[in-house]
């Protein structure tokens, strides 16, 4: 009898006693067997909690090297070792590290798409789905650096009226989005409603009647199942999404690449497949590992965001 790729994982992950978290913007056969599927903040708190001995996380680097650095004694794999974040990327720990010496009285605030080097040079993590809610934890008076992300940086000082020194980061998939082809999209459906994700830039978060997290998003669609949305993030969301909507027309917002929507796909997110998420569990490779002064110093800054965010999930 032939036993399907989707069989051999299930039963590997009940041998093993594993765990597969993936993000929304995994593939859809990699969210169907995935046993939660999330956004940054969800998937933190979930590999904080779990008791399975091996995580197998299905998402990007960063996100794996937070569940391992909350789950030192546990085995914590990643599909492919190339499933990296261009905003991670934007934030060098060498570079960074100068950045905030040069500014010693800042309290440093880093958005969790960055690297355990430089999580470990933070004071508080934070998420898309927590971001104003970490910084107005911190007090007024206070001066803060935001890192790596510009456009979320901008995004906080904006809602909460504070003045933050920002890291110059960004996403590559979020910074794709055309501004034109999007209002020209909008008055092709004149009652749509945009919603968006706040590492798009700002011209495009002022098109928008709602900005949160992937969470925050699908959410927000299941509160007000409107006709149609035009949804300004990267285009695996509408998986899930579709599924808590499913009368719901759901708009990828157009990239500036003229002919396909493929900008509004994360090249990284993607390089994980079915075969490679069978692979990483029998072989148990490739692993995440994080130095431990590095992992010690950058879970401070994780336990603080999770502390602070316990009522907070999916806003
Ligand atoms: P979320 O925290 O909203 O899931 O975002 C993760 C991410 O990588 C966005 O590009
Ligand atoms: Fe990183 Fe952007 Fe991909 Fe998210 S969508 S993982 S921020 S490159």
């Amino acid at each position: 009898m032939n036993i399907s790729l989707k069989d051999k994982i299930a039963n590997l992950k009940k041998e093993k006693n594993a765990v597969i978290l993936a993000h929304y913007y995994q593939r859809p056969e990699i969210q169907e067997i995935a046993d939660f599927v999330g956004d940054s903040l969800g998937l933190s708190i979930k590999a904080a909690e779990t008791d399975a001995d091996i995580i197998v996380f299905a998402g990007v680097h960063f996100m794996a090297e937070t569940a391992k650095i909350l789950n030192p004694s546990k085995t914590v794999v990643l599909p492919d070792l190339e499933a990296g974040c261009s905003l991670a990327d934007s934030c060098p720990p060498e570079a960074f590290d100068e950045f905030v010496k040069s500014h010693p009285d800042h309290t440093v605030i880093t958005y969790v798409n960055c690297s355990a080097e430089v999580k470990a040079m933070s004071d508080i993590v934070c998420t898309s789905s927590n971001a104003l809610k970490i910084v107005a934890s911190v007090p007024e008076e206070t001066p803060i650096i935001f890192a790596p992300d510009r456009n979320l940086g901008k995004y906080i000082m904006q809602q909460t009226g504070r003045e933050m020194l920002l890291w110059d980061g960004s996403c590559i998939v979020h910074e794709a989005f055309s501004i034109d082809k999007l209002l020209k999209l909008y008055k092709e459906h004149p009652n749509s409603k945009i919603i968006a994700h706040p590492e798009s830039e700002e011209h495009i978060l002022q098109t928008a009647t709602y900005i949160g997290s992937t969470s925050g998003m699908i959410n927000y669609v299941k509160a007000h199942p409107q006709e149609k949305y035009i949804v300004a993030t990267e285009a695996g969301i509408l998986y899930k999404m579709q599924q808590e909507v499913p009368g719901t027309k759901l708009i990828p917002a157009p990239a500036k690449d003229d002919n396909t929507c493929a900008c509004s796909e994360c090249g990284y997110m993607k390089v994980n497949t079915l075969q490679k998420l069978y692979n990483c569990l029998l072989n148990e490779s490739p692993q995440i590992n994080v130095p431990e002064p590095i992992r010690q110093r950058a879970l401070l800054p994780i336990e603080r965001m999770l502390e602070l965010s316990k009522q907070d999930v999916g806003n």
